[in-house]
């Protein structure tokens, strides 16, 4: 539903051949229902709220209204190359605009042939979730990938299989479950879920967070379209390994998303999170005050029992563990991997 909502102007735009973005009052409509929508395990201060909606608006106007690619093809006359003219393996899409010399070539034979693609040929392939993931455009003086993320493998992640089958079986010892649920804070369409799900069908319930999608996911069991600062309260001590590759990296929030992941993992469960470095701006000089004290937070629960937490960390900047930011000249607050292991619940 809501990945329909975000992108129902993207297909609408391949039925009639016309782009209409969606406008400013339709996309704050689309935040607040679903990224700011129903109860959160933690309600967020007004001054948070205004700086991470202000972000994901932003995001959003780039991302799906004024996104040229998506407006080329839906308006533009289309050529498909099912394998990349320049090195091969990967579908290519190529518009007429496009100055790069072999792509050129291609679109006038193609289209002399009367191969330009018909709307529902459009509809079809850009229905198709490896298209995103793997296709090209050809389009201007560019080449680029369709979709608009990285978006990664489980073993891009740092998993291989058989470590991510050894944490499902001690996920499972730990907890007494025998169906998981696994959560992808900034899973974005869903392909390290869809590796987890192929690998472990009858292990895990698959949970994608992201603040947007492309046209098209894999399929995952549920969808949650909300920042990692404002989890939904169904989610408390219900998520049993929640696991983020890129994805702090865009928060303002860090501190409050790393609370997110100590409430909603349930007792037994394993946060297993790449910490980047963050959007330390939107909050100014604030943003390492708060990532100090949540660190120092998690340190204090597991001197009293509540967690087990592992911080690999120290970089250029400093380690998160003793990064201390007023006694430091660069007020970047340290990436980590951050391994959080529930013992008691918080509740
Ligand atoms: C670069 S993609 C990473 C996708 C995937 N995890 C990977 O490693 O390929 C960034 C993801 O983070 C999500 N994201 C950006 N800001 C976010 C936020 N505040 N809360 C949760 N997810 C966010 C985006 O929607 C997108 O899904």
């Amino acid at each position: 539903m809501a990945i329909q909502k975000l992108m129902s102007h993207f297909w609408d735009g391949l039925k009639t051949g016309k782009f209409i973005p969606k406008t400013d009052e339709e996309i704050r409509k689309i935040i607040n229902e679903n990224h700011f929508g129903g109860e959160a395990i933690i309600e967020l201060s007004d001054e948070d709220r205004i700086v991470i909606e202000n972000e994901i608006f932003n995001h959003l106007k780039y991302r799906i209204s004024k996104n040229l690619d998506l407006r080329k093809l839906c308006e533009q006359e289309v050529v498909y190359a099912p394998n990349d003219i320049r090195c091969g393996g990967f579908p290519c899409f190529i518009t007429p605009d496009s100055t790069f010399d072999k792509a050129k070539e291609y679109f006038k034979k193609e289209k002399l042939k009367g191969n330009l693609l018909t709307k529902n040929e459009k509809i079809e392939l850009f229905s198709n979730p490896d298209i995103w993931l793997n296709g090209r455009l050809y389009s201007g003086n560019s080449n680029s990938p369709m979709g608009s993320w990285g978006m990664r493998h489980l073993e891009a992640y740092g998993f291989q299989v058989n470590e991510f089958g050894g944490v499902i079986k001690r996920v499972k010892g730990n907890t007494g479950k025998n169906l998981l649920n696994v959560l992808d804070i900034g899973g974005a369409m869903g392909v390290a879920l869809k590796d987890i799900k192929d690998f472990f069908p009858k292990d895990v319930i698959t949970n994608n967070m992201t603040v947007d999608v492309e046209p098209v996911t894999y399929e995952f069991d549920n969808l949650y379209l909300c920042p990692g600062e404002r989890f939904p309260k169904s989610l408390e001590e219900n998520m049993d390994i929640i696991l983020s590759n890129m994805a702090f990296t865009y928060m303002s929030g860090q501190n409050l998303a790393l609370e997110n992941c100590l409430r909603s993992l349930s007792v037994g469960g394993e946060a297993l999170l790449s910490v980047g470095i963050g959007k330390q701006d939107s909050f100014v000089q604030d943003f390492s005050n708060r990532m100090r004290n949540q660190y120092d937070r998690m340190i204090d629960l597991e001197n009293k029992g509540f967690i087990e937490l592992k911080v690999k960390s120290g970089t250029w900047v400093g380690h998160a563990l003793t990064y201390k930011p007023e006694s430091e000249s660069n007020n970047w607050f340290p990436p980590a991997w951050v391994e959080i292991r529930k013992l008691k619940s918080l509740k």
